[in-house]
Order: structure tokens, then C-alpha cells, then sequence
């Protein structure tokens, strides 16, 4: 390349690097994955590597870490708060050993630790004979911010270490570097709570982790589940463990914590397996690291071994593979599911992510799109992680042409044409057409698997076909299918058809919580099913069950409820289920078996009503106690175990209190014998 395009390379990559620096460390809003930024990062090193005359001291690459904010008091690290150097293969990995091996002989002799490159925000904490008297970020490496009220929230970090009468005192001075971050759990806790709270969720645990840390009202910070582990000292006036694992031992006796996932290797062939071994362990740890680290255990080696730029000779960094790439997203794409609703997803330039070539990805809902400014287009940064459907994170606004496109909500279901519609207070549009093939393709799906009806041999290609073909326009046109209707589909013998026929007819004696389960009503699967027919035992008593009634089973919400009401009164369900009754789908629970579908849970237990309940007449209730095992008397005596009281109760209440019986609701009656 010629010289001056390659000074202009040099530029651009300055400028791009120094903005995502920003970008990461002062807004906490990436728009570039870690991978894509090592890659810029690696191409500036080169150049400048082969051009050390163009090396400026404002080059990114001279810097550790990032602009300062403004917002916090500055605190001056006791010692450089070094960076590590990258490897992305464990091929780079020996390279950088036998590099070392060439600089000092010691290394071939020296034993090395791996542990987890943790993702989450550097904190530098000083402790004064023992208290934690200031915390810091990173900052640029020499200079960070003093975030102490916020640092003295997280529980996991000592405010004080702790003093053996019999052991050493704590050093004078210590300063301990270690990493805050959440646990991926507490992390997808947070966002429930915040979209419960009709907030916006969190991208991921990292920002998270670090936009708390750097709230200027610390009493946010304590809202938010983060901590720490801690894998380095930056100074101390005690003499400093001989090796890595000892400062690690030594920072757990002066009680940080550490990670538990730190091994310690003889050779540089077995620091290679450990390494191979962290990219199945990567996804079963419950925080969130991007590679790992590797450390000359021998910490005076590793001094000696000194520093390039930001990075220490001894130690390297393998990063993961990524698993947030950027790609252009090409359309966007709209799914209708088994109950109508519409979902947007991402048609994308296919990417590789993980080992995984990705050409689709979630775009969760309409709203999403909106909320997140996400064109047709745009390169949008996508995220797969563990074995979750890849979602886009939303799009790199910064480097659009201009020929990027909104996209437009659809008017009509994209399978049938019919109108869509909008439920109030939701933020899904639905397709409400009952004979919407997209609809009834999905439906009849789910009908026939496992957990509903279970019919062998109707697999998906052949649902197709019925469904194209207009054979079956319904759930219930099943049952009716004829050899004939079989025999004109693709792949078809008088054998298979007959075995498809069989197997159709035997899925008649399904149980009702199957065949519950097989309608597809929103919201209820297979564990609510179950829990239904505790409550009516056949579909009728099912289909006259009222909101408020519905409302009193665990598990069941306002929606899921009316779903239940409101599946029950269209038109063409009613018309499915009256061909079923009429085809012999139709399970009931016998008398005889209703205690036993109930269950015992009230078994042994004396109940006495009093006034009037809000869902059940006094025969009711009595029918409902008993078909638990309960039994129902008139009067309350010390054998009572509890009275339930409805509206206007008479002197049975007084009668209970005076000799303390516990007293229910309705709603507290049914928790006894809610599902465990
Ligand atoms: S050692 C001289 N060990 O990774 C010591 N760093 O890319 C250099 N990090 O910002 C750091 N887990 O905060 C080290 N077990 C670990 C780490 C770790 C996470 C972070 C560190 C630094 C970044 C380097």
C-alpha cells in the first residue's frame, strides 16, 4: 500500500478507536463488539509496529484505558493499573511463550495460572491498616475516578479485613485490583424487575455492572446486584507473596474474594488444555467472561519481565471467540405464531458468531424496533449467547449512508392478508383470522406433539400438506380425515395411511389436561392444564369458567385469564370444540376420579365456612374441600383447622379467634391446595 493511504489508515483508525474508547468507557454504551475493537486495535499496532516514526503519544495504542469523566473526584493510582495484551488462538498463546522463553531463560522453568477473564469494571480499592477507605476506576491507568460510596455498597467487597489475633496484621497499606461485575442471574433478575416496573431492560451484565458503578447517587448503586473478585495487588508496604496463586491465597485469608475457577499449570502444554477445556466452561459460569488470563505464576519473573505500552510482558489475555458480532441487516422479516401473533425478526448478511453462521435473528416486537431506531439496512450489532436465539442489539446509528429505510408495521397478517390488530395495553400485534393458515399450521403442530395429543407419524411436512391443501382447515378436521385424503398426499401407502389413521383415532383417549393443553390457548401449556383440571373436569365446565373465578388458580393472571374467556367465546373455537365432542374428543374426569385428580392436600384437615365466599355457593365449597381430602363442619372447636370467611360471617369468627384457629379467605383456601 502506498505510503499516504496508509497514513490515512492510520488516521481513521485513530479517530475510530479513540471514539469507541468513549464510546466503552465513558458512556458505557459500546457500539462495536470487544472482538471488533481488538481487530482495530491489532491493525494500528501493526502499522505503528512497522512505522514507529508515525507513533504520536496521543496514539490510542500509548494509552491505557480511556478519557476521564468529569462527573467524579480523581484519584492517582499508587502504580501504573495496567492492561493485558490479547490472543485470540491458543496458537498465539505460544507464540507469547516462546517469546518470553527467548527474552529470559527462567520462563521454560517457571509454572503459569489461568483464571477467567472476568468482563465487568476494573476497581482499584485502598485499604489503610485494615478499612477500605477509597475506591477508584481504572480510568486512563494512571489517573482514575473515586467512586468510594458507590464501591462501599457491594457487599461482596471487605470494608474492613479481618484480624486474626494469631496472624499477621493487614499491611499498612494495600491496594487490591479486582474486577465488579453481576452474576448473568441477578443481571436477568434486574431487567424482569425494571420491565415489571414498566422500565427499559438492560443490554447486558457489563454496562450494567459499570453504569451503576458510575451513578452519582450512590443509593442507586446499592439497588443493583453487583460484586466483585478480586486477582491482583497494586501496592502494598508488605513484601508481596512470591507468586500468583500465593497472592491469590493471600487475598482470599484477608477475605476478598477470588474466583474458584483458578488453576494453577506446570508447562505451557498444559496451560494449553486448560484453555481448551474453558470453551465448553465458558457458558456454564454464572457471570459473564470474555477469555481468560494467563499469569507467570512467578510474580518477581513477572516484574522482571517489565511492559510494552499498557500491557505487562507476563501475562496474556486468550479472548473468547465472539459472540457479538456487527452485520448488516438485509430485511426484517414477520413470523405469525400458533396463537396469531406477529413477530418481527432480522434477515441478516450472514455472520459467524461462536462457530455458528447466523442469518436470522430476534428482533422481540415491534416496539423494539422503534424504541431502538433499528432500519432496514443498518449494520446492527447481534448477540448470541449460550444456546438463546441471537437478538439483535440494536444498530451502529454512527455510520449510516442515508440509504437506510424505517421499516413499516404491518397492516395485514403476512399469511392470510387479513387485518391485524393491536391488543390494548400490549405490544404484540395478533392476526385474529382463526383460519389463517400461518395460524393453523402452528396450531395443528402443537396439537399433535408430545406434551398435547401425541399423534405418531404427523410430522410437520405432512401438516403442511393438509394444511395447503385445505384437508384440514381445523383441529378437529383431523379426526375426520378419510384414507382417501391421506392416500393424495406425497410419500403416501395404504400402510402409512393406515397407520397414520390408527394412530389419529388412538390420540381420541388423550386425557383432558392433554387435550387442554393441544388447544393452544395463550398462556396455557402443559403445567397450567394440569392445574385446570383440578377445577373442571371436562372442557364444558372449562368453557363457562369466568375471569374472576380462573383468576383464583395459581398461576393464572389477569391475561392468561381472559385469554382462557376469550378463546372460549369466538366463534370458530366453538365450532372446533363441537367437532370434537362430536369426533369423541372429549375427556371427563369421572366422580370417582375427581378426588384423586384433585389431590390430598386438605386430607385430615377440618374446615368450617362462615358468610358468604366470593366464587363458591356452600355446596360448592363442600364439594371442592372434600375433593382434596378435607372434610366440613358445622361448628368450630379446638379440632378445627381453619375456618374461611366470607362476606358477612357470623359469630363463628369470634368463636376462632377466641380459640385461636387460623382464619382464610377464599384466595387463602385455594393457596393450600395450590400446585407445590
Ligand atoms: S490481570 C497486570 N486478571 O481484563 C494485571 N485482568 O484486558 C493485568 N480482567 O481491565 C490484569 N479478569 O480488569 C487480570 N483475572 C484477571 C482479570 C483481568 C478481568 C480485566 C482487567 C483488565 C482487562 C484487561
Amino acid at each position: 500500500m502506498e505510503e499516504t493511504n496508509l497514513l490515512q489508515e492510520l488516521d481513521d483508525l485513530r479517530q475510530q478507536i479513540h471514539y469507541h474508547n468513549y464510546n466503552y468507557h465513558v458512556l458505557d454504551a459500546p457500539v462495536i463488539s470487544d472482538v471488533e475493537y481488538d481487530r482495530l486495535m491489532a491493525r494500528l499496532k501493526e502499522i505503528e509496529a512497522a512505522h514507529p516514526e508515525w507513533l504520536t503519544p496521543d496514539s490510542p495504542s500509548q494509552r491505557v484505558g480511556s478519557t476521564i469523566s468529569e462527573r467524579f473526584p480523581k484519584v492517582q493510582h499508587p502504580g501504573a493499573v495496567l492492561s493485558l495484551g490479547n490472543g485470540f488462538s491458543t496458537d498465539d498463546v505460544r507464540l507469547w511463550y516462546e517469546r518470553l522463553v527467548r527474552l529470559d531463560e527462567r520462563v521454560e522453568q517457571t509454572n503459569f495460572v489461568v483464571e477467567p477473564k472476568i468482563d465487568g469494571l476494573t476497581v482499584v480499592l485502598h485499604y489503610q491498616d485494615g478499612i477500605f477507605v477509597q475506591g477508584a476506576t481504572r480510568g486512563n491507568g494512571i489517573i482514575g475516578e473515586d467512586i468510594t460510596p458507590n464501591l462501599r455498597t457491594i457487599r461482596a467487597l471487605p470494608l474492613r479485613i479481618p484480624v486474626d489475633r494469631h496472624g499477621p496484621r493487614p499491611p499498612h497499606r494495600l491496594v487490591v485490583r479486582g474486577e465488579a461485575f453481576m452474576f448473568i442471574k441477578d443481571f436477568e433478575e434486574l431487567n424482569q424487575r425494571l420491565e415489571k416496573a414498566g422500565g427499559r431492560a438492560y443490554q447486558n451484565p457489563r454496562n450494567t455492572a459499570a453504569g451503576s458503578l458510575r451513578q452519582l447517587d450512590p443509593n442507586l448503586t446499592s439497588e443493583r446486584p453487583l460484586t466483585l473478585l478480586t486477582y491482583a495487588i497494586v501496592a502494598s508496604s508488605d513484601p508481596l507473596p512470591p507468586t500468583q496463586r500465593a497472592l491469590l491465597d493471600f487475598l482470599k485469608a484477608s477475605g476478598f474474594p477470588i474466583s474458584s475457577d483458578v488453576e494453577t499449570c506446570q508447562n505451557i502444554d498444559a496451560v494449553i488444555e486448560v484453555c481448551e477445556t474453558w470453551q465448553d466452561r465458558r457458558d456454564r459460569l454464572a457471570y459473564e467472561a470474555d477469555g481468560v488470563v494467563i499469569k507467570i505464576n512467578n510474580l518477581d519473573l513477572q516484574a522482571d519481565l517489565g511492559v510494552v505500552g499498557k500491557d505487562p510482558r507476563g501475562a496474556i489475555a486468550l479472548k473468547f471467540p465472539a459472540r457479538e458480532v456487527t452485520t448488516q441487516l438485509k430485511d426484517i422479516g414477520v413470523n405469525v405464531g400458533r396463537t396469531g401473533v406477529l413477530t418481527p425478526y432480522a434477515i441478516l448478511d450472514p455472520v459467524l458468531i461462536s462457530g455458528v453462521i447466523v442469518k436470522q435473528a430476534t428482533l422481540h416486537n415491534f416496539d423494539y424496533i422503534d424504541e431502538k431506531d433499528i432500519r432496514i439496512g443498518d449494520r446492527v450489532l447481534v448477540k448470541r449467547s449460550g444456546d438463546v436465539i441471537p437478538y439483535v442489539i440494536g444498530p451502529i446509528k454512527e455510520i449510516r449512508t442515508g440509504a437506510e429505510r424505517k421499516f413499516e408495521r404491518p397492516q395485514v397478517c403476512p399469511a392470510c392478508a387479513q387485518p391485524v390488530e393491536q391488543v390494548v395495553g400490549e405490544v404484540y400485534l395478533f392476526c385474529v383470522n382463526a383460519a389463517c393458515p400461518a395460524q393453523l399450521i402452528r396450531n395443528l403442530e402443537h396439537f399433535v406433539s408430545r406434551g398435547a395429543m401425541e399423534i405418531d407419524g404427523l410430522g410437520i411436512r405432512i401438516v403442511e400438506q393438509l394444511a395447503a391443501g385445505s384437508i384440514v382447515k381445523d383441529l378437529a378436521d383431523l379426526y375426520t380425515l378419510q384414507k382417501d385424503d391421506l392416500l393424495k398426499l406425497e410419500g403416501f401407502a395404504v400402510k402409512k395411511a393406515d397407520n397414520l389413521l390408527k394412530a389419529i383415532s388412538a390420540s381420541k383417549q388423550r386425557p383432558l389436561a392433554r387435550v387442554i393443553n393441544a388447544l393452544g390457548i395463550r398462556g396455557v401449556g402443559e403445567g397450567m392444564a394440569q392445574n385446570l383440571t383440578a377445577f373442571y373436569h371436562d372442557l364444558d365446565q372449562l368453557k363457562r369458567a369466568p375471569v374472576n373465578e380462573l383468576l383464583l388458580i395459581e398461576g393464572i393472571g389477569p391475561n392468561i385469564a381472559e385469554g382462557i374467556v376469550d378463546w372460549f367465546t369466538r366463534p370458530a373455537n366453538q365450532q372446533v370444540l363441537e367437532k370434537l365432542r362430536a369426533a369423541g374428543v372429549w375427556p371427563v374426569i369421572a366422580a370417582a376420579d375427581q378426588k384423586q385428580a384433585a389431590g390430598d392436600a386438605l386430607n385430615g384437615q377440618t374446615f368450617v365456612i362462615t358468610g358468604t365466599l366470593p366464587n363458591y355457593s356452600r355446596e360448592g365449597i363442600k364439594e371442592f374441600i372434600q375433593s382434596y381430602g378435607g372434610k366440613i363442619t358445622d361448628s368450630v372447636s379446638k379440632k378445627t383447622s381453619y375456618v374461611v370467611e366470607g362476606e358477612a360471617p357470623g359469630s363463628k369468627i369470634d368463636k376462632a379467634r377466641e380459640l385461636g384457629v387460623p382464619v382464610l379467605d377464599e384466595a387463602g383456601l385455594l393457596k393450600l391446595i395450590g400446585p407445590k
